[in-house]
């Protein structure tokens, strides 16, 4: 270890810009078009080709994608969504836009992904689509996901054309982290039925706020119900997945449901336009899309960058009490997004302590996620943390660490010499690390969640080792 924990600033994830980014937005700023046009439809295109999706177009966020996702669909008032309760707010926020019921999935056992073969008991007649979560850019187990719907299917009552178009229910993926990442050697954005993805300034690949819809005709049904451009609820002719049709609907869906786009609108004589449905306003300006369109140059670079800094982590990692989310696997390989480690025995005090102590030393670190039904809107909506333990675990004693491209090396070993002295003085300060299996089970945790939510945060660790005697 070091003596050198004070002399560093280390950012969490600040965005990687270079020159080329600056030229490219002043070139936009320049050419006299600066909202969706030209560049907007070429990174569509080039994205297109990376993700080898049947379709895609950019929108303002991973969120807008989301909600458009469904709303195409026809999900609303009366449908259920599954989502993990281990992820962001807007997995599941965009369920509760459309008006449909969000219902939650706790994760796998010591994982991070939904627990798959939990879906049974959730699923019902009323559920309209799933939406897993690429968490940390490693895809998940879809085929696994897939199995599990066809085998459900009997369940599925497509009610709207879009709907229609599957024979099961359809996927829905949230891969706000996961683009550049692969499964069984198929990229990101080929996998799912369709797949979310997000440009904001923190993600591995920026547009400094944007995002993306790709589509895949990946369903099991023999036929499916061609898809016009009539807006949700029409009847469904039978054919094939209209490509140009969905990808029309979703111009609609971003753009005030209005039959022609600004760059359209402005051709000499052009001014005449249709509001086929009140839709809403999310779509990318080519000035981000200039942006993307340098860093999708720059993507393959900074992909190799973020895999030799996952690789230095490692190898000091596997020397401390920790165990971390593996980027490669037999079957997939991730995007790199994001350093998730986990404190062996660790109890939320201890991993609070050590965050602290590593602000102390410059670095700033963070937690991916705080379980959705900890949060005060999804307690509102009735979501008990007790029903979703296995997510508690993963999040009471996880610390991401930061991983952009703007690291040195010397950087990496100084979080990681600065991380073992975090560990060491949280230990000499006698921060309880383990829970009994008792207790996790019990319901008094919730009690805990609630009483350390109410003060901001467990400071005081004689006042947990109480709660443990109880
Ligand atoms: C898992 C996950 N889903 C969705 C989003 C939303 O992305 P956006 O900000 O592009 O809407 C985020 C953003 O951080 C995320 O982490």
């Amino acid at each position: 270890m070091t003596d050198s924990c004070t002399q560093r600033t280390i950012q969490f994830s600040p965005p990687d810009i270079t020159e080329a980014e600056i030229e490219a937005v002043a070139d936009a700023l320049r050419s006299g078009w600066i909202t969706t046009g030209p560049k907007t439809k070429e990174l569509e295109e080039k994205l297109c080709a990376v993700t080898h999706a049947d379709g895609l177009a950019c929108v303002s966020s991973a969120t807008t994608a989301l909600e458009i996702a469904l709303r195409i669909l026809g999900i609303g008032p009366g449908d259920e969504v599954i989502t993990s309760a281990y992820t962001y707010t807007a997995s599941a926020s965009c369920i509760a836009h459309t008006g449909a019921t969000i219902v939650l999935c706790d994760t796998l056992p010591g994982g991070y992904e939904m627990d798959y073969s939990s879906l049974p008991e959730l699923i019902t007649e009323k559920t309209k689509a799933i939406i897993p979560v690429d968490i940390a850019g490693r895809m998940c187990d879809y085929d696994r996901l897939r199995n599990m719907l066809i085998m459900m299917k009997g369940l599925y009552t497509p009610s709207t054309p879009y709907q229609k178009a599957f024979d099961r229910i359809p996927i829905i993926a949230d891969a706000a982290h996961s683009l550049g990442a692969s499964y069984h050697g198929k990229p990101s954005g080929s996998v799912a039925d369709f797949t979310c993805f997000s440009f904001h300034a923190v993600k591995n690949f920026t547009t400094a706020e944007g995002g993306a819809l790709a589509w895949k005709h990946v369903s099991t049904a023999p036929e499916r119900p061609a898809i016009f451009m009539q807006g949700p609820g029409a009847e469904a002719p039978t054919g094939n997945f209209d490509d140009a049709a969905y990808y029309k609907e979703v111009m609609l869906q971003s753009l005030h449901g209005q039959s022609k786009d600004a760059l359209a609108k402005n051709q000499a004589g052009s001014w005449e336009y249709d509001i086929i449905f009140p839709g809403y306003k999310c779509n990318m300006t080519d000035i981000q899309a200039a942006l993307g369109l340098v860093q999708l140059e720059r993507y393959p670079a900074l992909l190799k960058r973020r895999y030799e800094i996952i690789e230095r982590y490692e190898r000091g990692l596997d020397e401390l009490p920790v165990s971390y989310l593996k980027h490669v696997g037999n079957w997939a390989e991730s995007s790199g997004h994001l350093m998730l480690v986990r404190i062996n025995g660790a109890q939320e005090a201890y991993r609070n302590r050590v965050i602290e102590l590593m602000a102390s030393y410059g670095i700033a670190t963070n937690v991916h996620y705080k379980p959705l039904p900890l949060l005060t809107a999804y307690k509102n909506l009735g979501f008990d943390i007790a029903n979703y333990q296995n997510a508690y675990h993963q999040y009471e004693n996880e610390i991401t660490l930061p991983l952009h491209t703007l690291l040195s090396d010397d950087d990496v070993d100084y979080v990681i010499d600065c991380f073992a002295r975090a560990l060491k003085q949280a230990d000499e300060e006698n921060i309880p690390r383990t829970i009994t299996t008792r207790e996790r089970n019990d319901k008094r945790l919730q009690a805990y969640v609630d009483r350390m939510d109410k003060e901001g945060g467990w400071k005081d660790p004689a006042a947990f080792r109480g709660f443990e005697e109880d």
